[in-house]
């Protein structure tokens, strides 16, 4: 890891017609690192993503790649990087070993120095077995992996990933996290948005949480858990009448504002310790609330998005999906699963 800025990003504008995507954005990304950008639906981070990809133009700012000015110079930054996309732009037809051996022609490798590139890929990625069958055979996670593979065939310094588990079953997002932290181990330098918290959580050194198309908070997980500060209490009843009532006592007794989830009959409060536990299940037992689950929780990074934006990373909150679903996979018999995204 070094001090060298790898993507530098200043006040970066973006509107779609009168819709503006990018409202000045700042972003800074140390080489060597991963940096998660996290933000929700529309907050602009497939806009940021191409942009610093050279695939679209911004309207105003500054970007650059490795010192090199991204929309003065674009034809110098593409070496410097790879992108892949939040749906993966691999060509059904052809098979693994095809897909990354045509990527390797259009970047102009020799045929034999593509094809060995291609080996070498599909080895890393757990791919071999699947090299010779057609992509539409692929499940999701083989997908992803492929789509990463033709985006690693020149060894870029500088990887663009948006959303690479979006959709992904938890065991082939643990998988893509494996390899993505293997590539910033061998030194190359990750910029990669997600909606799950629990992603940026785990793989990146600094985060920018962004929503409108500004950055609203940076620093890295602890940093943001710390800025919301203190634990939280979670409190499950019986049944929703008490959860009016049982709000009222948690804001009175807590540090903060209760809020109250109907769906799950639960009531959620920051707090300042436990110390505050007994006399909130006192009060809720004067007023005949039935409590089933009382948990005492460090705050997660959804607890900091929710804080933030006033709403929910992704609808449902952490863990749950996106509210895209990602197309339906041919089942293939491979023990790479589907993704599926929770309701
Ligand atoms: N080609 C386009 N034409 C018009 N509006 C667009 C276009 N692309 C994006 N937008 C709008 O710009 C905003 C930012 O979109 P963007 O795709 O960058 O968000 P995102 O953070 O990647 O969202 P998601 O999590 O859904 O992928 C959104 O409000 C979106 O509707
Ligand atoms: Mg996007």
């Amino acid at each position: 890891m070094t001090d060298q800025t790898a993507v530098l990003v200043e006040g970066l504008r973006k509107s779609y017609g009168g819709h503006t995507a990018l409202a000045g954005l700042d972003l800074g990304v140390r080489a060597g690192t991963v940096h998660g950008v996290l933000g929700p639906n529309g907050a602009g981070k497939t806009t940021a993503v191409r942009i610093l990809s050279t695939l679209l133009t911004a309207d105003g700012g500054r970007a650059e790649v490795l010192g090199v000015d991204v929309l003065g110079h674009p034809e110098r930054v593409r070496p410097l990087i790879g992108l892949a996309g939040q749906y993966a732009a691999v060509d059904e037809r052809l098979t693994g070993r095809e897909n990354l051996e045509m990527f390797g022609r259009l970047y102009r490798l020799r045929p034999r120095t593509a094809r060995a590139r291609a080996v070498e890929l599909l080895e890393r990625f757990d791919l071999a077995e699947a090299a010779g069958r057609q992509a539409k055979t692929y499940s999701g996670g083989m997908r992803r992996r492929l789509d990463l593979a033709a985006s690693l065939i020149m060894a870029p310094a500088v990887l663009f990933l948006d959303e690479p588990t979006t959709g992904l079953d938890p065991r082939s997002r643990q998988a893509m996290w494996r390899v993505i932290a293997d590539l910033v181990r061998d030194g190359t330098t990750v910029l990669l948005t997600t909606q799950y918290l629990e992603e940026a959580d785990q793989l990146a050194d600094r985060i920018s949480v962004i929503d409108g198309g500004r950055v609203i908070a940076e620093g890295t997980a602890d940093d943001l858990k710390r800025q919301i500060g203190g634990d939280r209490l979670e409190i499950v009843f019986a049944a929703g009448d008490d959860l009016a009532a049982a709000a009222a006592v948690l804001t009175r007794l807590g540090a903060g504002t209760a809020t109250a989830s109907a769906e799950e009959c639960r009531v959620s409060v920051p707090v300042s310790g436990a110390e505050v536990l007994a006399g909130v299940v006192r009060s809720l037992d004067e007023i005949g609330a039935t409590i089933v689950d009382v948990g005492l929780h460090r705050p997660s990074l959804d607890d900091v998005f929710m804080a933030l934006t006033g709403h929910g990373a992704a609808p449902g909150g952490e863990g749950a999906g996106p509210a895209r679903q990602a197309p339906p996979e041919p089942r293939t018999g491979s023990d790479d699963d589907v993704g599926l995204v929770k309701a």
